[in-house]
């Protein structure tokens, strides 16, 4: 069975809690935050206080995305805040397995996110810090934008990377999940599936329930 982690940019946030009900009721595994800084990414978002708010009217576990440049200063502030999943960009990070640990020390799950670009070869060397894996199948900063090609391959070979050397791991898929890519990023080996505008929410709450169910049996 996958997991679903609606990207919780992509909600009209006019219509939040009502959503978040609605997606409740649809039995979502996670909901993914994603943070920018305007310096990593071209693009600001969502905080700490708006988690807060969620944990506040939901149980369902957070995943927090950390599109910053010293995604290591804010690893205690997204554990306060709620987050139960850290994961944060390969790209950004001088010492990997230091911040992986550092996550781990406070009880929560420890994620590396990769660029479209981004050789794996890194990744050998850590596999036992690492809880999951976020493939980004566009370059991160915005929603809705085309899906590059080559993640499949990258996601069969993370797969692969890990279960050769005995470990089980969660591989996150962002950007561009939608009913027509979804099947082949799942079959590629992703377990972990964010849906945004095009994946779930161009549909109507009252379908929610028959959309995530769909998604979570693929
Ligand atoms: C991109 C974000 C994604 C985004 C996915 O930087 O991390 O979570 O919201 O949206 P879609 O699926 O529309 O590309
Ligand atoms: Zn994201």
């Amino acid at each position: 069975m996958n997991k679903v982690s609606p990207s919780v940019m992509c909600i009209d946030m006019m219509d939040l809690k009502h959503q978040l009900e609605a997606l409740d009721q649809a039995h979502v595994d996670l909901y993914h935050i994603d943070i920018m800084d305007g310096h990593f990414v071209p693009n600001y978002c969502l905080n700490g206080d708006l988690m807060a708010a969620i944990r506040k009217v939901s149980d369902t576990p957070m995943d927090v995305h950390l599109m910053v440049t010293n995604p290591t200063e804010f690893i205690e502030y997204c554990a306060d805040r709620g987050a139960d999943i850290i994961t944060l960009h390969l790209e950004t990070l001088d010492h990997p397995i230091r911040a992986l640990k550092q996550i781990r020390a406070l009880g929560k799950k420890a994620g590396i996110a990769i660029n479209p670009a981004t050789d794996i070869g890194q990744l050998k060397y850590m596999l036992e810090f690492i809880d999951l894996v976020c493939v980004m199948t566009v370059d991160p900063g915005f929603a809705g934008q085309t899906l590059i090609p080559s993640s499949y391959e990258k996601i069969t070979a993370i797969r692969s990377m890990f279960t050769e050397a005995g470990y089980d791991v969660d591989i996150m898929v962002d950007g561009q999940v939608k009913e027509e890519t979804a099947p082949k990023l799942v079959a590629a080996g992703a377990n972990v599936l964010v849906l945004g505008s095009s994946g779930l929410f161009c549909h109507d709450p009252s379908e929610y329930p028959e959309v995530i169910s769909k998604y979570q049996n693929l």
